[in-house]
Protein backbone atom coordinates (compact mmCIF):
# COMPACT_ATOMS: atom_id res chain seq x y z
CA UNK A 1 0.00 0.00 0.00
CA UNK A 2 1.24 3.22 -0.63
CA UNK A 3 0.85 6.40 1.41
CA UNK A 4 3.13 9.23 0.01
CA UNK A 5 3.66 12.43 1.68
CA UNK A 6 4.90 14.91 -0.58
CA UNK A 7 6.96 17.93 0.86
CA UNK A 8 7.97 20.97 -1.38
CA UNK A 9 8.30 24.83 -1.30
CA UNK A 10 5.15 26.22 -2.97
CA UNK A 11 5.87 25.78 -6.80
CA UNK A 12 7.89 22.68 -6.68
CA UNK A 13 5.48 20.56 -8.64
CA UNK A 14 3.82 18.72 -5.91
CA UNK A 15 0.51 18.83 -7.17
CA UNK A 16 1.39 17.49 -10.95
CA UNK A 17 3.68 15.06 -9.46
CA UNK A 18 0.61 13.98 -6.67
CA UNK A 19 -1.44 13.63 -9.77
CA UNK A 20 0.54 11.72 -11.49
CA UNK A 21 1.47 8.93 -8.69
CA UNK A 22 -2.43 8.70 -7.78
CA UNK A 23 -3.11 8.04 -11.28
CA UNK A 24 -0.46 5.43 -11.56
CA UNK A 25 -1.03 3.69 -8.50
CA UNK A 26 -5.02 4.08 -8.51
CA UNK A 27 -5.19 6.00 -5.06
CA UNK A 28 -6.61 9.36 -4.27
CA UNK A 29 -4.89 12.55 -4.28
CA UNK A 30 -5.42 14.62 -1.19
CA UNK A 31 -4.56 17.82 -1.97
CA UNK A 32 -5.34 20.51 1.01
CA UNK A 33 -4.76 23.44 -1.52
CA UNK A 34 -7.50 22.14 -3.62
CA UNK A 35 -9.50 21.32 -0.73
CA UNK A 36 -9.46 25.15 0.67
CA UNK A 37 -9.83 26.57 -2.96
CA UNK A 38 -12.86 24.28 -3.80
CA UNK A 39 -14.31 25.61 -0.27
CA UNK A 40 -14.09 29.21 -1.11
CA UNK A 41 -15.04 28.78 -4.30
CA UNK A 42 -18.43 27.17 -2.35
CA UNK A 43 -18.63 29.92 -0.29
CA UNK A 44 -18.18 28.18 2.39
CA UNK A 45 -17.90 28.41 6.05
CA UNK A 46 -14.54 26.77 6.10
CA UNK A 47 -13.68 28.87 2.41
CA UNK A 48 -14.80 32.42 4.07
CA UNK A 49 -12.47 31.97 6.86
CA UNK A 50 -9.52 30.65 4.71
CA UNK A 51 -9.88 32.65 1.73
CA UNK A 52 -7.87 36.05 3.16
CA UNK A 53 -5.64 34.05 5.09
CA UNK A 54 -4.74 31.97 1.64
CA UNK A 55 -4.75 35.07 -0.55
CA UNK A 56 -2.16 36.58 1.69
CA UNK A 57 -0.13 33.56 1.16
CA UNK A 58 -0.52 32.26 5.35
CA UNK A 59 -1.20 29.01 6.36
CA UNK A 60 -4.53 28.06 7.69
CA UNK A 61 -4.92 27.62 11.32
CA UNK A 62 -4.02 23.87 12.08
CA UNK A 63 -6.92 22.91 13.59
CA UNK A 64 -9.04 23.76 10.50
CA UNK A 65 -6.42 21.66 8.09
CA UNK A 66 -6.19 19.12 10.56
CA UNK A 67 -10.03 18.66 11.18
CA UNK A 68 -10.20 18.44 6.91
CA UNK A 69 -7.71 15.38 6.78
CA UNK A 70 -9.39 13.63 9.68
CA UNK A 71 -12.16 13.59 7.76
CA UNK A 72 -10.78 12.59 4.23
CA UNK A 73 -8.47 10.18 5.41
CA UNK A 74 -11.74 8.25 6.69
CA UNK A 75 -13.23 8.20 3.04
CA UNK A 76 -13.58 4.52 2.24
CA UNK A 77 -11.03 5.19 -1.02
CA UNK A 78 -8.42 6.28 1.08
CA UNK A 79 -7.99 2.98 2.81
CA UNK A 80 -6.05 1.59 -0.35
CA UNK A 81 -3.33 3.95 -0.11
CA UNK A 82 -2.92 7.76 -0.77
CA UNK A 83 -0.84 10.67 -1.83
CA UNK A 84 -1.03 13.94 0.71
CA UNK A 85 -0.09 17.06 -1.01
CA UNK A 86 0.36 20.19 1.17
CA UNK A 87 -0.19 18.45 4.17
CA UNK A 88 1.55 18.63 7.04
CA UNK A 89 3.09 21.78 6.76
CA UNK A 90 3.64 22.39 10.24
CA UNK A 91 5.64 19.80 13.10
CA UNK A 92 1.69 20.13 15.10
CA UNK A 93 0.10 19.11 11.68
CA UNK A 94 3.08 16.42 11.34
CA UNK A 95 2.57 14.69 14.70
CA UNK A 96 -1.24 14.69 14.46
CA UNK A 97 -0.90 13.04 11.41
CA UNK A 98 1.32 10.57 12.64
CA UNK A 99 -1.78 9.35 15.03
CA UNK A 100 -4.01 9.55 12.52
CA UNK A 101 -1.81 7.31 10.52
CA UNK A 102 -1.21 4.59 13.82
CA UNK A 103 -5.25 4.33 13.99
CA UNK A 104 -5.38 3.28 10.30
CA UNK A 105 -4.79 -0.24 8.76
CA UNK A 106 -1.31 0.39 7.75
CA UNK A 107 1.51 -0.20 10.38
CA UNK A 108 4.29 0.18 7.69
CA UNK A 109 5.76 4.11 7.81
CA UNK A 110 4.32 6.39 5.10
CA UNK A 111 6.69 7.17 2.24
CA UNK A 112 7.59 11.18 2.65
CA UNK A 113 9.30 12.76 -0.34
CA UNK A 114 11.07 16.23 -0.19
CA UNK A 115 11.20 18.22 -4.11
CA UNK A 116 14.06 19.76 -3.96
CA UNK A 117 13.75 23.24 -6.04
CA UNK A 118 16.12 26.30 -5.59
CA UNK A 119 13.91 29.86 -5.05
CA UNK A 120 14.51 31.23 -8.02
CA UNK A 121 13.30 28.40 -9.95
CA UNK A 122 9.98 28.09 -8.12
CA UNK A 123 9.80 31.97 -8.72
CA UNK A 124 9.77 31.18 -12.48
CA UNK A 125 7.51 28.09 -11.97
CA UNK A 126 4.48 30.30 -10.29
CA UNK A 127 4.96 33.43 -12.71
CA UNK A 128 3.80 31.25 -15.64
CA UNK A 129 1.14 28.85 -13.91
CA UNK A 130 -2.29 28.22 -14.90
CA UNK A 131 -4.69 25.73 -13.30
CA UNK A 132 -8.17 24.95 -14.47
CA UNK A 133 -10.76 25.60 -11.31
CA UNK A 134 -13.24 23.19 -12.36
CA UNK A 135 -10.86 20.19 -12.36
CA UNK A 136 -7.52 21.17 -10.67
CA UNK A 137 -5.56 20.12 -13.53
CA UNK A 138 -2.48 22.48 -13.73
CA UNK A 139 -0.38 23.78 -16.94
CA UNK A 140 2.92 25.95 -17.23
CA UNK A 141 2.91 28.23 -20.45
CA UNK A 142 5.91 27.11 -21.57
CA UNK A 143 6.78 23.93 -20.01
CA UNK A 144 3.29 22.26 -20.00
CA UNK A 145 0.89 24.11 -22.04
CA UNK A 146 -2.94 23.95 -22.66
CA UNK A 147 -3.29 23.01 -26.81
CA UNK A 148 -5.02 26.18 -27.32
CA UNK A 149 -4.38 29.07 -25.29
CA UNK A 150 -6.03 29.22 -21.78
CA UNK A 151 -8.51 26.18 -22.00
CA UNK A 152 -8.24 23.18 -20.19
CA UNK A 153 -6.97 20.18 -22.51
CA UNK A 154 -9.28 18.01 -19.89
CA UNK A 155 -13.21 19.59 -19.26
CA UNK A 156 -12.79 22.81 -21.45
CA UNK A 157 -12.69 24.79 -18.38
CA UNK A 158 -10.73 28.49 -18.59
CA UNK A 159 -7.68 28.43 -17.18
CA UNK A 160 -6.79 31.39 -14.41
CA UNK A 161 -3.61 32.36 -12.52
CA UNK A 162 -4.29 31.74 -8.92
CA UNK A 163 -5.83 34.69 -6.39
CA UNK A 164 -2.71 33.40 -4.60
CA UNK A 165 0.31 33.61 -6.97
CA UNK A 166 0.69 37.37 -7.14
CA UNK A 167 4.16 38.08 -6.54
CA UNK A 168 3.76 39.37 -2.80
CA UNK A 169 1.94 36.64 -1.93
CA UNK A 170 4.17 34.20 -3.83
CA UNK A 171 7.14 35.69 -0.86
CA UNK A 172 5.03 35.12 1.70
CA UNK A 173 4.61 31.66 1.02
CA UNK A 174 7.98 30.85 0.59
CA UNK A 175 8.66 32.42 3.73
CA UNK A 176 5.99 30.10 5.42
CA UNK A 177 7.66 27.70 3.82
CA UNK A 178 10.47 28.34 5.18
CA UNK A 179 9.76 29.22 8.38
CA UNK A 180 7.11 26.56 9.28
CA UNK A 181 7.94 23.38 6.66
CA UNK A 182 11.58 23.17 6.84
CA UNK A 183 10.93 22.10 10.41
CA UNK A 184 8.70 19.21 9.39
CA UNK A 185 11.47 18.24 7.21
CA UNK A 186 13.69 17.75 10.18
CA UNK A 187 11.21 16.17 11.93
CA UNK A 188 10.59 13.05 9.25
CA UNK A 189 14.72 13.19 8.59
CA UNK A 190 14.82 12.16 12.40
CA UNK A 191 12.70 9.84 12.15
CA UNK A 192 14.50 8.32 9.10
CA UNK A 193 11.58 8.40 7.21
CA UNK A 194 12.68 11.09 4.59
CA UNK A 195 13.64 10.57 0.65
CA UNK A 196 15.13 13.95 -0.58
CA UNK A 197 14.46 14.51 -4.46
CA UNK A 198 15.89 16.64 -7.44
CA UNK A 199 12.67 18.68 -8.89
CA UNK A 200 14.78 19.71 -11.56
CA UNK A 201 14.79 18.35 -14.69
CA UNK A 202 11.29 17.20 -17.00
CA UNK A 203 8.08 16.56 -15.04
CA UNK A 204 8.74 12.87 -15.96
CA UNK A 205 12.05 12.82 -15.05
CA UNK A 206 10.62 13.64 -11.54
CA UNK A 207 7.96 11.51 -11.74
CA UNK A 208 10.91 8.39 -12.32
CA UNK A 209 12.72 9.80 -9.27
CA UNK A 210 9.44 9.69 -7.19
CA UNK A 211 8.39 6.36 -8.62
CA UNK A 212 11.57 4.46 -7.79
CA UNK A 213 12.09 6.04 -4.53
CA UNK A 214 11.76 2.59 -2.35
CA UNK A 215 9.04 1.61 0.49
P1 LIG B 1 -1.22 24.71 -1.98
O1 LIG B 1 -2.25 24.63 -3.01
O2 LIG B 1 -0.75 23.47 -1.30
O3 LIG B 1 -0.02 25.54 -2.61
P2 LIG B 1 1.56 25.44 -2.49
O4 LIG B 1 2.16 24.52 -1.49
O5 LIG B 1 1.95 26.86 -2.40
O6 LIG B 1 1.94 24.71 -3.77
P3 LIG B 1 1.51 25.07 -5.20
O7 LIG B 1 0.15 24.47 -5.48
O8 LIG B 1 1.67 26.54 -5.44
O9 LIG B 1 2.63 24.37 -6.05
P4 LIG B 1 2.97 22.85 -6.32
O10 LIG B 1 4.15 22.44 -5.52
O11 LIG B 1 1.74 22.00 -6.23
O12 LIG B 1 3.46 22.99 -7.82
P5 LIG B 1 2.69 22.69 -9.21
O13 LIG B 1 2.63 21.23 -9.44
O14 LIG B 1 1.43 23.49 -9.30
O15 LIG B 1 -1.67 25.70 -0.80
C1 LIG B 1 -2.23 26.97 -1.09
C2 LIG B 1 -2.54 27.68 0.21
O16 LIG B 1 -3.53 26.93 0.96
C3 LIG B 1 -1.38 27.85 1.20
O17 LIG B 1 -0.59 28.99 0.91
C4 LIG B 1 -2.13 27.98 2.53
O18 LIG B 1 -2.68 29.25 2.69
C5 LIG B 1 -3.27 26.98 2.36
N1 LIG B 1 -2.92 25.63 2.83
C6 LIG B 1 -2.88 24.49 2.07
N2 LIG B 1 -2.53 23.43 2.83
C7 LIG B 1 -2.33 23.91 4.09
C8 LIG B 1 -1.93 23.30 5.31
N3 LIG B 1 -1.67 21.98 5.39
N4 LIG B 1 -1.81 24.09 6.41
C9 LIG B 1 -2.10 25.41 6.35
N5 LIG B 1 -2.48 26.05 5.22
C10 LIG B 1 -2.60 25.31 4.10
O19 LIG B 1 3.78 23.31 -10.22
C11 LIG B 1 4.01 24.70 -10.31
C12 LIG B 1 4.23 25.11 -11.77
O20 LIG B 1 5.42 24.51 -12.26
C13 LIG B 1 3.10 24.62 -12.73
O21 LIG B 1 2.93 25.60 -13.72
C14 LIG B 1 3.67 23.34 -13.34
O22 LIG B 1 3.14 23.09 -14.64
C15 LIG B 1 5.15 23.66 -13.38
N6 LIG B 1 6.01 22.49 -13.23
C16 LIG B 1 5.82 21.42 -12.40
N7 LIG B 1 6.84 20.55 -12.52
C17 LIG B 1 7.71 21.10 -13.42
C18 LIG B 1 8.96 20.69 -13.97
N8 LIG B 1 9.53 19.53 -13.60
N9 LIG B 1 9.56 21.49 -14.86
C19 LIG B 1 9.00 22.67 -15.24
N10 LIG B 1 7.81 23.12 -14.78
C20 LIG B 1 7.18 22.33 -13.87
Amino acid sequence: MVRLILLGAPGSGKGTQAKMVAGKRGIPHISTGDILREAVRNGSELGRKAEPIMKAGALVPDELMIGIIRERLRQPDAARGFVLDGFPRTVVQAEKLDALLEEGNGKEPPRVVHLLVPDEVIVQRIAARRSCPACGAIYHLEHAPPRVADVCDQCQGKLVARADDTEAAVRKRLEAYHRQTMPVVGYYRAKSWLREVDGLGSVDEVFERIDGVPG
